[in-house]
């Protein structure tokens, strides 16, 4: 979201609240993980290792208790703000999507984050997404093709893709824009093929007024996310794709502040001779389930 925000409500409060609703009806749990199970031995070596990397932080930087009470406070805001998600999906999720790809073979994905919403709208290829009537930002289409591991076209693959608009805002997390704009469920066409009309994003800054984004500020770290397109790619017995893609030349490439840009997801729109329309082919491989 923009720094330079302009709505009433407490950003954090807004866009936290609901991803702490979402978080917890299990809906984002999209990778189908039920859970690590409560095998002893996995709760005691992965809680070791969590709660030694704070031990040692706090015996290598001499943390004081005045620090100690202000990091309590710290916990107990990003409980009140509902900003658990945020916080999670910035901070650790490109460390879990690490460890899903490590065994994923087709296209690279990045992380899920907190904004997708279930229940959008199902579009049929070639798809123009749900926006105002005087929609800002530049016009672009998304286009590609979904194939299997072994090159066959995908004919029941859907693209479930959701983004900013131009300003940075993300609709159902932000007041501005209305509910569904610019997220949309498009299903290819026979050969997995797809092509959305959609608006270019902008790049986004987590919430600055909540506790994520202060302990960002306090630490002297970028707020800022590239801009980006969120992408669910699906298809009858494949391994779902959850991925982003990126803008050569953003500004904020390399310096995502939820680690989640990578080289192989940078798109180059081009432009198509149509105003200032611009468009961008990428193909997606999906793994056999
Ligand atoms: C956050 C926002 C995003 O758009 C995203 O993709 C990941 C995280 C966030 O504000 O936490
Ligand atoms: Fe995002």
């Amino acid at each position: 979201m923009t720094a330079t925000s302009d709505q009433s409500v407490s950003d954090a409060v807004t866009a936290g609240a609901h991803a702490t609703e979402i978080a917890r009806s299990g809906a984002s749990n999209l990778r189908g993980a039920a859970g690590g199970g409560a095998d002893p031995a996995r709760v005691s070596a992965v809680v070791s290792a969590a709660l030694e990397g704070i031990r040692a932080a706090i015996r290598d930087h001499e943390v004081t208790y005045e620090e100690f009470d202000a990091f309590k406070q710290w916990l107990i805001a990003v409980s009140d703000t509902g900003e658990w998600p945020l916080f999670l999906d910035v901070y650790l999720e490109f460390e879990v999507e690490k460890v899903a790809a490590a065994t994923q073979q087709g296209s690279i994905g990045t992380i899920l984050g907190p904004f997708w919403l279930d229940g959008q709208a199902q579009l049929d290829s070639p798809a123009t997404l749900p926006m105002r009537d005087d929609e800002p930002g530049t016009p672009m289409i998304l286009a590609g093709q979904v194939t299997s591991t072994d090159g066959t076209p995908l004919a029941g693959a859907k693209v479930d893709i959701w983004h900013t608009d131009s300003d940075g805002w993300y609709s159902g997390f932000a007041a501005k824009p209305p509910a569904g704009n610019l997220r949309g469920v498009v299903r290819c066409d026979d050969q997995g093929r797809f092509e959305i009309h959609t608006r270019k994003p902008a790049p986004y800054t987590i919430p600055l007024d909540g506790p994520t984004g202060q302990m960002t500020q306090a630490a002297g770290w970028s707020p800022w996310r590239p801009a980006h397109i969120h992408l669910l790619v699906t298809a009858p017995g494949h391994r779902t794709l959850t991925s982003q893609l990126f803008f050569t030349g953003d500004p904020y490439l390399g310096n995502d502040v939820a680690s989640a840009d990578k080289p192989e997801l940078t798109l180059d729109p081009q432009p198509t001779g149509h105003g200032d329309q611009v468009r961008s082919d990428r193909d997606f491989v999906l793994e056999p389930e």
